[in-house]
C-alpha cells in the first residue's frame, strides 16, 4: 500500500509500486487530465508536478513518490474558477485537439514557480522537449506569457493559495 498525496489530498493506493504514476491517477483517482501520449517519456502529455518539479507521470514509479506532493492540472483550478494558467491558456486559445495542452500548462506551470518572468527564449528552451502535432506553438508561447502577467496581477491560483 503507497500513501499518495494529490492536490492536498492522501490516498492509499493498492497497486504494484512499479506502476507509473499516470496509470494510478488516470484508472485509481479518476483524474483524467493528464494523458497518455508515447508512454516512454518522450511527448509530454503526461506532465504533472511532484514537489514543485515537472515530472513525466508515465515513467516516474508509484514507489518514488511516498511522502512526495503530486500535482495535475485539476489542482490548478476548475472549469468555474480556471487558475492563471488555464485562463491564460483559454484566452490565447491555445489548444487546437487539446491533446498536448494539460502537460503544457504543466510545465509552464512548473516554469513559472521558479521563474515568474521569463523571457521568451527561457520558455521555449523549456518547453521544446513537449510535442505539439497540431502546431499551435506561437499560442502556447503567448498564454504563458499572459499567465506570467496574470499571476503577477491578478489572485493567485488555487495551488498557490493552498500551499500559503
Ligand atoms: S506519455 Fe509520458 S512522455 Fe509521452
Ligand atoms: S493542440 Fe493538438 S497536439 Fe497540441
Amino acid at each position: 500500500m503507497t500513501t499518495l498525496k494529490v492536490n492536498g489530498q492522501d490516498h492509499q493506493i493498492d497497486a504494484d509500486p512499479d506502476t507509473p504514476l499516470l496509470y494510478v491517477l488516470r484508472e485509481e483517482l479518476a483524474l483524467n487530465a493528464a494523458k497518455f501520449g508515447c508512454g516512454l517519456g518522450q511527448c509530454g502529455a503526461c506532465t504533472v508536478i511532484v514537489d514543485g518539479k515537472a515530472v513525466l507521470s508515465c515513467v516516474t514509479p508509484l514507489l518514488l513518490l511516498e511522502g512526495k506532493q503530486v500535482t495535475t492540472l485539476e489542482g490548478l483550478g476548475s472549469i468555474e474558477a480556471p487558475g492563471p494558467i488555464q485562463r491564460a491558456f483559454i484566452e490565447e486559445q491555445a489548444a487546437q485537439c487539446g491533446y498536448c495542452i494539460a502537460g503544457m500548462m504543466m510545465l509552464a506551470q512548473a516554469l513559472l514557480q521558479k521563474n515568474p518572468k521569463p523571457t521568451d527564449e527561457q520558455i521555449r528552451i523549456e518547453l521544446e522537449p513537449h510535442l505539439c502535432r497540431c502546431g499551435t506553438h506561437m499560442r502556447i508561447l503567448r498564454a504563458v506569457h499572459r499567465a506570467a502577467h496574470l499571476m503577477q496581477t491578478a489572485d493567485a491560483s488555487p495551488i498557490q493559495r493552498n500551499a500559503q
